[in-house]
This record gives C-alpha cells, structure tokens and sequence, in this order.
C-alpha cells in the first residue's frame, strides 16, 4: 500500500484525482496531508480543522464492478469500515447519520467526501476522503462536532487510527467486488442515526417536517415514513435532519 506523507496541500482528494489523470495508481493509494488549505466537504462546503491534530486522508480504490448509479455502496462500505475501527477504539454511542456522517454521542466525529472517476461513462475509480477529529478538542460553537479526544479523554496515535480504518476498508471493499450489496444495506441501515425515531427534516424551502427514518433505496436515498403512512423518498439536496 503506498502513502504519500504531505505537510499541506489544498485538498487530499485534489491531489489524489489529479495524480489519477498523470499516472496509474495502485489500488488503495493513499494521500495523508497534516493540513488542508482548501479542504472540501459535502455538497460545496468546505472541511477545516486544525494543523496536525486530526486525520483528513484520501483513498485511491479501483472499481470495476459498479454502474455509475450504484456508487452509493462505496458510500455504504466506507461509512461501515470508519464505524467498525472506531468501534475497535472503544468509541460510545456511534452511528452514521445519513448518507456518511459518522456521530459519536449525537456529534459530528468524521465527514466523508466521495468522488467518481469516470472514464467513457463507467466508473473506474473511487476518491474516498475521509475528515477524522481525532485530537483536536476545541470547535466552534454551535456546530455540533467533537473528536475522538473529546469524547473519551485519550490521544490518539493518528497513524494508527488511519491504518485500522483502511484495514476496514479493504475488507468492506470485497463485499463490493462481490457485489453482496444486501450485506453492506442491512448493516448500513441497522446503524443509522434516528432510524425508526420520530424525528424533525427541514426541507430546502424552509419547512419543517416529522417522519421516521426506515433506511435507504438503492440510489443512496433517505426513505422517510411520514404522516397518514406515506413514505417517500429525499435526496441529500432536499432535506435536512435536525438534531
Ligand atoms: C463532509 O462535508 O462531511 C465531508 C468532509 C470530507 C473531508 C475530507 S478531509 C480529506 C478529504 N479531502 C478533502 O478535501 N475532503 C475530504
């Protein structure tokens, strides 16, 4: 597994793609960066933590078994192999707060950003970026994160959390070449954040809704029971879930 070591770069998941485009990557290449200067988060947010205190890592993974449309089981397996490690650590109370949100004690602990590599319209490659809080004990307030540190008291070896999360990932990834895709959903879905809870959504325009969370479609998108048993279902662009 070759790791490249960077002091900063703009983004871990930048670097990676671009170095994609000029040469042929082994499978799980990673890019570690200690600081980010433009990290990126979901949905054109960006990722900023602190220098050196927190992992934000990317993953080169080959991909030759999927349809462009089903490139939320990279989604499903990352979110698995970052719950399962930290489980290993000991961490409480963690769940995945959909569609890759990993929470420990109902706050933000990690952020996923996963990017396609499409060549002549098939997916050749996933960027899996992961945004670990490990050390870093103080956040701005009212953001809901915290950080392996500050929830259990304990510095962690960041090397050692990114080597068990990409052990975790590789076993995860095989339940993808072996397209066992109801194995990676159950356990997907009997990890997430608020399922079966009556729970408040906020949708774009502003409005707010009750619904219970029931899992997800194939696509990747939220299925939400709502009231007189309707259920239908939302992309990450229409809804919020308020917690
Ligand atoms: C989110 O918004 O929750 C996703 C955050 C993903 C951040 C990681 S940090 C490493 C990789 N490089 C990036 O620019 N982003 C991802």
């Amino acid at each position: 597994m070759k790791i490249i070591k960077l002091d900063a770069i703009d983004s871990t998941n930048t670097y990676l793609r671009q170095l994609s485009n000029t040469e042929l990557l082994e499978d799980f290449t990673i890019v570690i960066a200690d600081s980010q200067t433009a990290g990126k988060g979901q949905m054109g947010t960006t990722w900023s933590t602190e220098k050196g205190k927190n992992l934000t890592f990317s993953v080169f993974k080959k991909i030759s078994c999927l349809d462009v449309d089903e490139g939320f089981y990279i989604s499903m397996a990352t979110s698995l192999a970052i719950y399962n490690a930290l489980t290993n650590f000991h961490i409480p109370k963690l769940a995945i707060k959909w569609p890759n949100d990993i929470l420990s004690e109902s706050q933000k602990i990690c952020g996923i950003l996963i990017e396609s590599v499409i060549q002549n319209s098939k997916m050749t490659a996933a960027i899996i970026g992961i945004g670990l809080n490990v050390n870093q004990t103080t956040f701005e307030i009212g953001i809901n994160a915290s950080s392996l540190k500050k929830i259990t008291g304990i510095h962690f070896d960041l090397d050692e959390v990114m080597f068990q999360i990409t052990n975790q990932l590789k076993k995860y990834s095989r339940l993808i070449t072996d397209r066992s895709f109801d194995i990676l959903k159950t356990e997907y879905e009997s990890l997430l954040f608020r399922k079966d809870k009556p729970s408040t959504f906020r949708k774009l325009n502003g409005d707010f809704f009750m619904g219970f969370i029931q899992g997800v479609d194939e696509d990747g998108k939220l299925i939400v029971l709502l009231e007189d048993e309707i259920v239908e279902t939302f992309d990450l662009k229409e809804i919020k879930l308020m917690y």
